[in-house]
């Protein structure tokens, strides 16, 4: 079985892809499965090519794109989907292969927000985890917190607003925090990793807070913080609803409130480190009680079936001092694919990367 691999692209989260990806592709079962590795360059061009394999040669980008080669997919006929040279020569014939299955590895921006999976979608091909709807829902922090919020699903309190608003009546806008309450988390409404996130005490971090999220992002939306927080992540797996399965909880340290893109990914590691996400400071199962435990994992599981997910996706949560538990977000392609959080119950990489390729093709 022939499993494209696609990675890269142009979210804000592109390295942390590139990462994710390769632990993925090394994990394929040879004996079933053959890797077809398929970048997508910051400016958009898609490549293929054994070059793409190996961490290092990311280093040097310009190498790296002269021995790959300039790729697109393609439908051959009804059944059939190519990946197909650019760049053909009198040597290299145009087709490079037929392929069977594709395993979306991009977080964020038009790889975990539905834009690939419409594209799969189109071509007709089967693709690893969520459909377009709920990717894209998952991806929009305002219309999953809707769907959550309409199941009675707790969450924290929020407001949001389109930057275009703030443009026009930043006092307007700068109301809605009288709703929630000082301390607030603003956060641009589709983006991942801890990108364009910051804290607001008072007023003038507010207008801050909001200048740098509408940089990102045309929707914006403000959280309630909670204070002495403790961060827990659930993933879950499966495809069908009556069959979902929740993992391990881990706990996340952070030195701050908010865990940085800086400290998800670059703690401790030294540039092109394959350990991406494991740099991360966690414990594993998270230390609180047994009845918090059972309950984010109930609330990960009915979260993952709002959104009608499917593969794997990891769902985050926050506890307030009093132990009561918030669902954060979902997120349904997680850095790493969030391996580590299967492990312990037996589960390795591989398992993991072949039961999502078989709910793939189901
Ligand atoms: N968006 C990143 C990759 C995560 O939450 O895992
Ligand atoms: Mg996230």
């Amino acid at each position: 079985t022939k499993v494209a691999v696609i990675f890269g692209g142009v979210s804000v989260e592109h390295e942390v892809s590139v990462i994710s990806a390769l632990q993925a592709m090394s994990a394929l079962d040879e004996s079933k499965y053959q890797a077809i590795p398929i970048y997508i360059s910051k400016t958009k061009e898609w490549y293929t090519g054994e070059v793409l394999t190996d961490i290092e040669n990311y280093k040097d980008l310009d190498q790296l794109f002269k021995q790959a080669e300039k790729v697109v997919l393609e439908q051959e006929s009804d059944d059939t989907v190519v990946l197909k040279r650019k760049e053909r020569s009198f040597f290299s014939k145009g087709i490079v292969t037929a392929i069977d299955v594709v395993f979306p590895v991009i977080h964020g921006t038009n790889g975990e927000d539905g834009s690939l999976q419409g594209y799969m979608e189109l071509l007709g091909l089967p693709y690893v985890g969520c459909d377009v709807a709920s990717s894209a829902a998952g991806m929009d922090k305002v219309m999953m917190k809707q769907i959550l919020r309409d199941a009675a699903v707790p969450i924290v309190d929020y407001e949001w607003f389109y930057a275009s608003q703030w443009h026009q009546d930043q006092a307007a806008v700068k109301q809605l925090v009288d709703k929630i309450g000082y301390p607030v988390i603003v956060k641009p409404a589709n983006l991942g990793s801890s990108v364009g996130i910051s804290k607001a005490k008072n007023e003038d971090e507010l207008e801050e807070a909001i200048e740098l999220a509408v940089a990102y992002s045309f929707k914006v939306i403000i959280e309630k913080m909670i204070t002495d927080l403790t961060e827990v992540n659930c993933s879950v797996i499966g495809g069908d609803y009556e069959e979902v399965e929740s993992s391990v909880c881990e706990q996340v340290l952070s030195s701050d409130e908010i865990l940085s893109y800086a400290d998800k990914y670059q703690s401790g590691g030294k540039s092109g480190d394959t350990k991406g996400m494991e740099s991360v400071n966690r414990i594993i199962p998270a230390e609180i009680s047994d009845q918090a435990t059972k309950q984010v994992k109930e609330l990960a599981e009915k979260t993952f079936n709002l959104l009608n997910a499917s593969g794997v996706s990891r769902i985050d949560f926050l506890l307030n001092q009093e132990g009561e538990v918030f669902v954060n977000e979902i997120n349904t392609i997680p850095g790493s694919l969030s391996f580590y959080l299967w492990e312990p119950a037996g589960k390795d990489f591989q398992q993991l990367t072949d039961q999502l390729i078989q709910l793939a093709l189901k």
